[in-house]
């Protein structure tokens, strides 16, 4: 057998399997046209090899900083499988609920857990105070009591604990249990807008192609509850210059939420609250899980990890 490949012989070569092994038939797939639509990339638009080899030196780069999730976002893949989930659930005749948003790659696990309500800022207030409340609700618009809301939000520089060191651990990260009406509520500040880290390899990317790789102000939740589809989604917050213009292409239309600044702190002293704050109210409605996969309260990489 000769040693000297055409392209395709070169490409039926790096998809075929050793003597007698079969590999995993679903990754060989994704590799086999993964693989051929590059290879077709480089040759359509002619990339040389110093072209070739700096993009592989940007990924390796890309890798080491962990942002790979900064990246599926910006280039439109976590909402690209958002519209799919949307479209399956059309096609499935299942019932809408509070629409899904992108999770976003800065959630982590394990937030301290309160019920009913809790504070998510620590110390001085740091901006305008806001408290978010509202209920849980089943597809019925019945409550659901004992569903575990997990919210988080950038700091007021915009930037999230845990992956900013400066920041106490879960600093702004809170799950909070319903109570038997299916409410939840919690303190907090209106978070400022986000922006990707500058002078990293995401950065570098987006300098490239011309494009901003800032979000508008949001807030995230995961709300999940027994026999109920995980539900992951976030909120907006309105006025921010980049509502319509989302580098992460997360923001959506049924997310934006209403402020009501100057509201009374009666009612609201076990937050602490003594002067008029800024309430936002907001109902999560939840399907009904098919199966039990759907209903674990699992964020994206926990998933995955299985
Ligand atoms: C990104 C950051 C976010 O805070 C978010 O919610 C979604 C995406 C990002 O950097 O890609
Ligand atoms: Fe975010």
């Amino acid at each position: 057998m000769s040693n000297e490949f055409t392209v395709q012989q070169l490409l039926e070569r790096v998809n075929g399997t050793r003597q007698g092994e079969e590999g995993n038939e679903r990754v060989r797939q994704f590799t086999a046209r993964i693989v051929s639509d590059l290879f077709r990339t480089i040759d359509d638009l002619d990339v040389s090899a110093d072209e070739f080899w700096a993009a592989t030196d940007w990924l390796s780069r890309l890798g080491g900083s962990g942002q790979m999730g900064l990246i599926t976002a910006g280039l439109g893949f976590d909402r690209l499988l958002d519209i799919r989930a949307d479209e399956a659930d059309r096609q499935a005749g299942r019932a809408s609920g509070t629409p899904r948003a992108i999770e976003g790659p800065l959630y982590i696990a394990g937030a301290p857990l309160s019920q009913y309500e809790t504070r998510l800022d620590e110390g001085e207030p740091r901006g305008e105070v806001l408290v978010m409340e509202g209920r849980v609700l089943d597809e019925n618009g019945q409550p659901v009591a004992g569903a575990l809301v997990d919210v988080w939000h950038a700091n007021e520089h915009g930037r999230y604990s845990h992956f900013d060191p400066s920041q106490p651990p879960y600093a702004l990260r809170r799950r909070i249990e319903t109570d038997a009406q299916g409410r939840y509520r919690f303190r907090s500040f209106l978070p400022p807008g986000y922006a990707i880290p500058p002078n990293s390899p995401t950065s570098e990317l987006f300098e490239a192609l011309g494009r901003h790789g800032n979000r508008p102000a949001h807030i995230h939740f995961l709300v999940a509850a027994p026999g109920q589809r995980l539900l992951t989604t976030q909120v907006n917050l309105p006025g921010d210059t980049f509502i319509d213009d989302d580098f992460a292409f997360a923001t959506r239309d049924g997310l934006v939420v209403t402020l009501e600044p100057g509201t009374a702190p009666q009612g609201y002293e076990s937050l602490g609250v003594t002067g008029p704050f800024t309430r936002v109210r907001f109902d999560f409605t939840l399907q009904r899980a098919l199966h039990e996969d759907e209903s674990k309260p699992l964020a994206r990489m926990a998933r995955v990890a299985g």
